[in-house]
């Protein structure tokens, strides 16, 4: 940061943000260590916090929850509740060894229909499950060698599930695609699964119009999986999970995974694998710990917290960047242009906006916008005129020019934040293995893929070995 720095400490940290140059906010954005260096005069354990989330990270063992609280509070200056993740353990994290194995013309063929990204992740993703597939299928070996029954009913035309049965359940599976590979993968690699070995792979998703589209592709390609449509919050749900079942989530959203960790805990699943994701969908209003450990903390999490490290957003190229720069600015001019109409001073939010505006002209996102908030009145009674006229001539530059100020101000703000979503994604996963553990999983931790693939590559994996 050049000259810069030598001469900020003695700015309070809203000036020294302020007085950021374009270059110098991007070198920030792109660099969380450059980031945590030029916030030390203000946050001193900037530093220490990211080191500490990339200890776990990049190397082994001895990241825990309290550590990164430890260093959050006393940001924050407040007392600590001690955690104790002693049995949790903290894998290596992805590593250019753990390269995906080229892929097979009829893979490739497989993969059709799917997003490439997502594709990867799911291949990295399984990788996971296969260790705990292989050594449960040794263990069934041994137990079927010596007692030769695979099935202990006397019925020859029985229909009773062979007692060797995996069943491994897919949780907000979506189309299932990820279901769909582990079925494969058991399918075509015979040498990975015993003959007496049988796979049942459900998976449970909420819009059935996604059930039947995977039911279609598993049906095409002859696979043992089956679709539940149904809402993962019924007890219903629950009752799919059973002592010999593998629960596999893979971007389940907020309550959607711990539901499952909750069904999981009470049911005592075998194994489960957890790649969580957007923290802030949650029922309640404010964050609610799962473990007991995390309930005693004084850290409290409102929704808009929760959504501190999904700001991480490392894929989408650069024509979903321009998008998301895009709806900032429009969000911030149409701010700018209700509070001056209203003669107001509060910020009025908008909801979702559909995706076409984004790429059409400024003038009908704002038609949009006043529809929508029901301004069309105070607009047109203000210029006597109708709302589109009223558009017409109010002077949409000068509030894009205000907008792109707002903007500025709110990329610099942001930075202080930057800081916490790595920790704070982590103390939150944290939060999830502690409850597991408390369960009486053995828990881990890992990164399941590279970060270009999804930000949200954590993947908590528990397991009984009882
Ligand atoms: C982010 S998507 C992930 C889908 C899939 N696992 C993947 O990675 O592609 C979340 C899925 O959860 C489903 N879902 C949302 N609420 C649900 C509920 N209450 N019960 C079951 N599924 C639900 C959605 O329909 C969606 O398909």
């Amino acid at each position: 940061m050049g000259n810069y720095s030598t001469s900020k400490a003695s700015l309070s940290l809203a000036q020294a943000l302020q007085e950021l140059d374009q270059n110098q906010l991007e070198e920030l954005q792109q660099d969380v260590h450059n980031l945590a260096r030029w916030l030390t005069p203000w946050i001193p354990q900037a530093e220490a916090l990211i080191s500490l989330t990339e200890q776990g990270v990049n190397s082994v063992d001895n990241l825990t929850t309290r550590q990164i609280e430890t260093e959050q509070d006393q940001l924050v200056q407040k007392q600590q509740p001690v955690f104790n993740l002693s049995t949790t353990t903290r894998q290596n994290s992805f590593s250019a060894q753990d390269e995906l194995p080229a892929e097979s013309a009829q893979l490739k063929r497989f993969a059709q229909g799917i997003p490439g990204r997502k594709w990867q992740q799911m291949r990295y993703f399984v990788r996971h499950l296969q260790p705990w597939l292989a050594q449960e299928q040794k263990q069934s070996q041994q137990v079927t060698t010596s007692d030769q029954s695979v099935n202990n009913c006397s019925d020859s035309d029985c229909k009773c599930e062979p007692e060797n049965t995996r069943h491994i359940l897919e949780w907000c599976a979506g189309k299932g695609h990820l279901g769909r590979l582990i079925a494969y993968q058991q399918q075509e690699n015979p040498e990975e699964t015993a003959s007496q070995d049988h796979y049942q792979i459900t998976s449970l998703e909420w819009q059935q119009k996604l059930c039947r589209q995977g039911e279609q592709e598993a049906h095409k390609w002859q696979l043992q999986q089956s679709f539940v449509h149904g809402d993962a919050f019924d007890q219903q749900a629950g009752e799919l999970i059973q002592t010999n079942t593998h629960a596999v989530a893979l971007h389940a959203c907020g309550d959607l995974h711990c539901q499952l960790i909750h069904h999981a805990s009470q049911r005592q699943a075998r194994s489960l694998l957890i790649a969580p994701c957007c923290y802030h969908l949650i029922r309640a209003d404010s964050y609610k710990p799962l473990s007991q450990q995390a309930r005693q903390s004084q850290i409290q999490l409102s929704k808009q917290d929760l959504k501190i490290p999904l700001q991480e957003t490392v894929t989408g190229g650069q024509r979903i960047g321009n998008l998301r720069d895009t709806e900032l600015l429009w969000r911030m001019a149409f701010d700018q242009l209700q509070k001056q109409q209203l003669n107001s001073n509060d910020y009025m939010p908008l909801p979702t906006i559909p995706k076409h505006l984004l790429t059409g002209e400024f003038k009908d996102f704002i038609d949009w916008a006043i529809s929508n908030r029901k301004l069309d009145q105070c607009i047109s009674v203000d210029m006597d005129v109708d709302v589109k006229a009223g558009v017409d001539k109010l002077n949409l530059d000068s509030y894009l020019e205000k907008g792109q100020q707002r903007v500025q101000q709110i990329r610099r703000m942001e930075l202080v934040q930057h800081l916490f979503r790595r920790p704070l994604e982590l103390w939150l996963v944290l939060d999830r293995m502690l409850r597991l553990q408390e369960a009486g999983f053995h828990v881990e931790l890992t990164e399941f893929c590279q970060k270009n693939l999804t930000p949200r590559n954590l993947l908590i994996k528990a397991y009984r070995s009882d």
